[in-house]
């Protein structure tokens, strides 16, 4: 079976002169984790970004058999390719319902309503303040809520870009249960950016090790199993600050 993504040769560049991903190369199996890990500045967020569309890029990303060539972010949020930003990015002046349906706001009035029923029995922690402001919402309920809005979408992949970020490592596990529920009862494919290694392994497949904007190294989260060559690992491609 072929894969659901394919990026080859990905560049991206700021300005002139500024490269922040050179030729990066990998793909995402149907209904696989993919993990990219790498400390601040490595190009994650750039690699997601040019994936969804959201910046130029040079080099090809391929979805489910057909190159993406320069299509826009919204066509690409339609066949199924889903960003769910670092920063999380919720209105906070919107209702919890509203941040949901702004998430599906291309879909039948009908499907939004059943996807965001979907949603809401997922995370439960945000089903009982559904018509409050996002705001008063916590960190953890505020990343529930930004990865809601993504599966409002109805994504076959979802890019997701440091869910971990500021949160308490309770609220962390939480979340990624839960993602771990959501892949167990679909066939959703994610990439997933993060900075930290033992969080990512709970749930997915392989990992990518990003530094300088090149993927510098690749392991299985089954030989990551292994204390020593996760320690191995760690060494070669995060340094002592990242683990
Ligand atoms: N909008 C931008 N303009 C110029 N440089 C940028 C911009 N966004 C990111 N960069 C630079 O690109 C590199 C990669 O950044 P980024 O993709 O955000 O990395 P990460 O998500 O791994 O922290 C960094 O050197 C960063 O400073
Ligand atoms: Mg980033």
């Amino acid at each position: 079976m072929s894969d659901l993504l394919t990026v080859s040769g990905l560049s991206v560049f700021y300005g002139a002169s500024a490269q922040a991903v050179e030729e990066v190369s990998f793909s995402v199996p149907r209904g696989s984790v993919v993990a990219l890990l790498g400390a601040n500045g490595a190009g994650k967020t750039s690699i997601m970004k040019a994936v969804s569309g959201l910046i130029p890029a040079r080099g090809e990303v391929t979805f489910d058999g057909a190159p993406l060539g320069a299509l826009p972010a919204r066509e690409r949020v339609k066949r199924g390719v889903v960003y769910v930003p670092e920063g999380r990015e919720i209105v906070g002046q919107m209702t919890v319902r509203e941040n949901l349906t702004l998430g599906g706001y291309h879909l039948p009035k009908r499907e939004r309503k059943t996807r965001a029923e979907m949603v809401l029995d997922l995370f439960p922690e945000i089903a009982n303040k559904a018509d409050r402001h996002a705001w008063r919402l916590s960190g953890g309920e505020q990343q529930m809520l930004a990865i809601g809005r993504g599966l409002m979408a109805g994504p076959r992949l979802l890019l997701l870009d440091e869910p971990s970020l500021g949160l308490a490592p309770m609220l962390v596990r939480r979340v990624f249960d839960r993602l771990g529920a959501i892949r167990r009862e679909s066939d959703l494919a994610i990439v997933l950016v993060e900075q930290n290694l033992a969080m990512t392994m709970r749930i997915c497949d392989e990992l990518h090790f990003l530094r300088g904007g090149q993927i510098v190294g690749h392991r299985s989260a089954e030989e990551l199993r292994d204390p020593a060559a996760r320690a191995e690992a760690v060494d070669a491609y995060l340094g002592a600050a990242a683990a």
